[in-house]
């Protein structure tokens, strides 16, 4: 620790649980000052790092800084539901996400041998059908909202037929996502935390019983690709760790994603001129993406904790310390994005973007994440060139720290 760091400000009014917060938390971010870039939250007991540069240095050093609490329920739990989960076999295996090295290493390396780049472009027909399938679904002579039209459906099934799993199964895990995300990242009261951590403890049942099933019937989706990696060396990865990488990918590939398309649309029709013009020029898409992601990331927070005392940003933090990563305040720094308030998909760095994080966990749904949010956005310039946002809309969040996007945005045709 450096011997001029300051002790830690505390804001007492920072909530990233609010409903102003929620509503516009780049309000509350330029309502900051800039002489406090790293504060103490009481609301949610977390330090809040906003710049791009210690985000970045804190990503890059595991040694330092532990993934452990980036999907710990916000809210420590009610014993009760921490039984249910640990019933259910929560507790004895983290997620990929949440461990350390050397631990991290024996998910993170078979999940990267099968989630090849290969495999997500070999997807892309099947993404390019899905939206077509479901725009073809959308009555257009009436105002329809993109979410539960377009957005929300796309990544649920690519993402569940990448891994395998039966589409009737679908509707089921798409409910126990929901449950998880309010568990792990929102403010549920005890009774809640109940219903969710029995859901949380079926779905890894689920999956349990789903890779016993597939062990015995192969097919050409991801599982079976794992399982192949198993049958090499059934003591490098088991069958629990298989299952534990379906709990990451199921979730993972999900609400990131819906929000992802969901803020990009929101972007390109809050100024009609932007839509007009991806309209009249795709190749502007991709800038599109990218730079919804530096300006409204669909996960805006991630989370850290010390394992010694630092100081980050000239300000001391203890050891034990939980580090509350606000990714979408990073994404507005200008000693790294010139005017950051201002949405360019002509961005010549928005890939800096830390929205899908840095170092040994980053995301590795990136390149699939950002195809899926492409050709959503293709298809809709397609079948549906002349939308407008319906005026007067209140959008909605939401409430938890770290999926965010709209609930509902609806448009019309002109
Ligand atoms: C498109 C929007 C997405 C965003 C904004 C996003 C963001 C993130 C972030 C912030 C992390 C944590 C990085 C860290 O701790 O350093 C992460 C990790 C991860 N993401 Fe994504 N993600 C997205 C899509 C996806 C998709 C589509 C998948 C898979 C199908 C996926 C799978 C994963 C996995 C498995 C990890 C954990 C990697 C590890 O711990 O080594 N993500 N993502």
């Amino acid at each position: 620790m450096t011997g001029d760091a300051i002790e830690c400000p505390v804001y007492g009014d920072f909530d990233p649980l609010s409903a102003s917060f929620l509503t516009d938390p780049f309000a509350v971010l330029a309502s900051l000052s800039p002489e406090m870039p790293v504060f103490y939250a009481p609301s949610i007991d977390y330090y809040v790092v906003t710049r791009y540069a210690d985000i970045e240095a804190i990503f890059l050093d595991a040694e330092t800084y532990s993934a452990a609490p980036a999907q710990l329920p916000l809210v420590p739990l009610a014993p009760e539901a921490a039984q249910v989960l640990l019933a259910g076999g929560h507790k004895p295996q983290p997620s990929m996400v949440s461990l350390d090295p050397p631990a991290h290493a024996r998910l993170r390396s078979p999940t990267a041998r099968v989630f090849t780049p290969r495999r997500v472009a070999d997807m892309e027909p099947q993404i390019r059908a899905t939206v077509s399938n479901l725009l073809k679904g959308v009555d257009a002579s009436a105002p329809f909202d993109l979410v539960s039209s377009l957005a929300f459906p796309l990544p649920a099934t690519i993402i569940f037929s990448f891994v395998g799993i039966p589409e009737n199964d679908w509707p089921q895990l798409k409910d126990w996502c929901g449950h998880r995300a309010t568990l792990a990242w929102g403010r549920p009261t005890s009774a809640e935390q109940m219903h969710h951590a029995q859901n949380m403890a079926a779905y890894r049942r689920y999956l349990r019983d789903f890779v016993a099933t597939k062990a015995t019937a192969r097919d050409d989706a991801l599982a079976s690709a794992l399982l192949a990696i198993h049958d090499e060396d059934p003591e490098a990865l088991t069958h629990e760790e298989v299952a534990s990488i379906l709990y990451s990918l199921t979730f993972a590939g999900h609400e990131t994603t819906n929000y992802l398309i969901g803020h990009v649309l929101r972007r390109l029709f809050q100024d009609p001129n932007r839509w007009d013009e991806v309209v009249a020029n795709p190749q502007l898409i991709a800038g599109a993406v990218d730079e919804t992601l530096r300006y409204d990331p669909s996960v805006p927070a991630w989370r850290r904790v010390t394992k010694r005392a630092v100081t980050i940003g000239g300000v001391q933090i203890p050891e034990g310390a939980k580090l509350f990563l606000w990714l979408a305040a990073s994404g507005r720094d200008d000693a790294v994005f010139a005017e950051p308030d201002t949405f360019d998909m002509r961005r010549p760095n928005a890939t800096k973007t830390l929205a899908f994080g840095r170092g040994i966990h980053y995301c590795l749904g990136a390149t699939l994440g950002r195809l899926e949010a492409r050709i959503a956005v293709e298809g809709l310039t397609h079948s549906f060139p002349r939308l407008r946002l319906v005026e007067g809309q209140s959008l909605s969040f939401h409430p938890n720290i770290s999926f965010r996007g709209p609930e509902e945005l609806w448009v019309q045709s002109t």
